[in-house]
């Protein structure tokens, strides 16, 4: 039995990027390399919770004490999370591809013929998992945390989204420096009353200051601050 200030608390992370298939050899994706999401999951189960970790294809080893299920769509990422609930928390980390090539070819397509147009990409509108289960009627989790990566205008933007997506709290990050895929993170904390500012730390020390606040909001602070 797990101890430490969430135990008996399920959390659910997404992580990593989307790959939407365009053919059997190709995708549309994006350059997350799931390191904040990873580190969020692994510092969650280190303070006792429960973790389900739903995750696109990265290049990290899996956290230790998670439950690893790992999906390449932004479809059966949000199937998996739907099959994960009820969850206490959802923090969704995950760079979800905001769209896909309308139709994924079983048959690597021939789209290098010569003597004709550049080839058009249909594209269909994926769906957004932090706002579907920011708005589940049944099994909405407790607290639902978003990201937003933002390079100006940080807090007015982050705070759009909260409302925009019906998440409790926003994580912003600004990535007008050199945080996408590096070691560090520079964060602000916005939920519904408050924002605040976190000095610029590496994505370990972010994930465990974000679980002492998970703690604290669901009422199990002792000891993790
Ligand atoms: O609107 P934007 O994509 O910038 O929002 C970012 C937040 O929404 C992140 O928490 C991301 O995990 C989530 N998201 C999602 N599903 C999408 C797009 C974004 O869960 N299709």
């Amino acid at each position: 039995q797990a101890s430490g200030p969430l135990a008996g608390v399920h959390a659910l992370i997404t992580a990593g990027p989307t790959r939407e298939p365009l053919d059997p050899v190709r995708y549309l994706s994006n350059h997350s390399s799931g390191r904040q999401g990873y580190a969020i999951a692994s510092a969650l189960a280190a303070a006792g919770a429960s973790v389900t970790l739903v995750s696109g294809p990265v290049a990290l080893a899996p956290p230790r004490n998670v439950n690893l299920v790992q999906v390449e769509t932004a479809r059966q990422m949000l199937k998996a999370c739907e099959d994960a609930l009820p969850a206490d928390v959802f923090v969704s980390v995950a760079a979800v591809a905001d769209w896909r090539p309308a139709r994924a070819a079983t048959k690597k397509l021939k789209i290098k013929a010569v003597d004709t147009e550049a080839p058009a990409m249909e594209l269909a509108e994926n769906p957004d998992i932090l706002r579907t289960l920011s708005n589940k009627r049944k099994h909405r989790p407790r607290l639902v945390v978003g990201f937003a990566a933002e390079t100006h205008d940080v807090e007015a933007y982050a705070r759009a989204k909260l409302e925009r997506k019906g998440c409790d709290w926003i994580i912003a990050n600004d990535v007008s420096g050199d945080v996408m895929g590096g070691a560090d993170n520079e964060v602000v904390l916005i939920t519904r009353e408050t924002s605040e500012r976190w000095p610029r730390m590496g994505k370990d020390e972010v994930a465990r200051r974000l679980a002492g606040k998970i703690a604290a909001e669901l009422g199990h602070d002792g000891g993790l601050k």
